[in-house]
């Protein structure tokens, strides 16, 4: 699994922009356009919160769990919808932004929760985290089904018999990588060169095969409802995201930026995994493992048994 020193190594500093470009609460994971391209991205991501809430029918005055809420775009969304949510967090940036905006939020591995601690849920979501609940050791050790089936049994003791999980995620695409192929010497341009990078920009953190073996993994606690593949929204979501990078030169904004820019030059130069998490964004990585079918996106509904 992805620790807490590891996901902070990325996600606190790629966010700080990301904040800075699309605004408070920014979803930092794939919008649904669900094909149709001529939605902003503004109204894809309050679809997608929409489409999540309506899935696991929820009502005003719930109790929804958030596994991994980012900086709280569904937090928050539940909070105007009369509802009650918890998060949780392993970046302590993000568990900070939270409780600023007055979200119930707490910096904590839902690993080591006792779920009895937290009580019960009316509802589960999961948006985008999925990806580092499983380390790419525990992958070899052949340990990735255990990991995830430990994920769907702590969301089946917080919700009661017939409730809904929302899990959104991406897995690997048309073949599961061979690690030991993606290194940083591969040819350029070549799928294990952009894996080799990817590698380092998401250090701990391995993908599920496919809908199908999470659908095998939910099997003893969780009936699967349904799917809708998001690979290609993933690649709209993701040219919006570069496209956003205008909103930066304005008066208010530009100086912010430059200024985290600043602060992350001594960084650059003392840390060689740092200069690769930033060619991987140079190159566009992530979008390219939707485009070339490396990886694929899902988006799950499932029912408590
Ligand atoms: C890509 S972000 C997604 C954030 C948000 N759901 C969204 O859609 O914008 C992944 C989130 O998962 C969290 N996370 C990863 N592993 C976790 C764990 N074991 N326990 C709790 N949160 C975790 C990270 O801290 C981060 O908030």
């Amino acid at each position: 699994m992805a620790n807490q020193k590891e996901i902070e190594a990325i996600y606190n500093w790629v966010d700080y922009f990301h904040i800075l470009r699309l605004g408070e609460y920014a979803d930092i994971t794939c919008a649904l356009f669900d094909g149709d391209f001529n939605k902003t991205l503004e109204q894809a991501q309050r679809d997608k919160h929409e489409s999540i809430l309506k899935g696991i029918g929820f009502k005003p005055g719930q109790r929804i769990l958030d596994i991994g809420c980012g900086w709280g775009p569904i937090l928050n969304a539940i909070r105007e919808r009369g509802g009650q949510a918890v998060g949780l967090t392993l970046s302590s940036a993000q568990n900070t932004y939270n409780l600023n905006k007055g979200l119930k939020s707490r910096l904590q591995d839902y690993k080591t929760i006792n779920p009895k601690e937290l009580g019960k849920f009316d509802g589960v979501v999961s948006v985008g985290s999925l990806e580092h609940f499983c380390s790419e050791e525990e992958f070899k050790e052949g340990k990735q089904n255990e990991v995830y089936g430990q994920f769907f049994k702590f969301c089946h003791d917080v919700l009661p018999k017939g409730g809904k999980l929302y899990l959104q995620t991406m897995t690997w695409g048309k073949k599961i990588p061979n690690p030991s192929e993606n290194t940083l010497k591969s040819p350029e341009n070549s799928d294990e060169l952009i894996l080799a990078r990817l590698r380092k920009f998401y250090p701990g953190s391995w993908l599920p095969s496919s809908r199908d073996h999470l659908i095998a993994c939910a099997a003893p606690y969780f009936r699967f409802l349904s799917s809708n593949n998001g690979r290609l929204d993933y690649i709209e979501t993701q040219d919006r995201w570069n496209q956003s990078t205008k909103n930066l030169y304005t008066l208010q904004k530009i100086f912010p930026a430059l200024w985290g820019a600043a602060r992350l030059i001594p960084r650059y130069f003392t840390d060689p995994d740092f200069r690769v998490q930033i060619s991987s964004m140079d190159h566009r990585d992530q979008k390219e493992c939707f485009v070339r079918e490396i990886m694929s996106h899902e988006r799950m509904f499932f029912e408590r048994k």
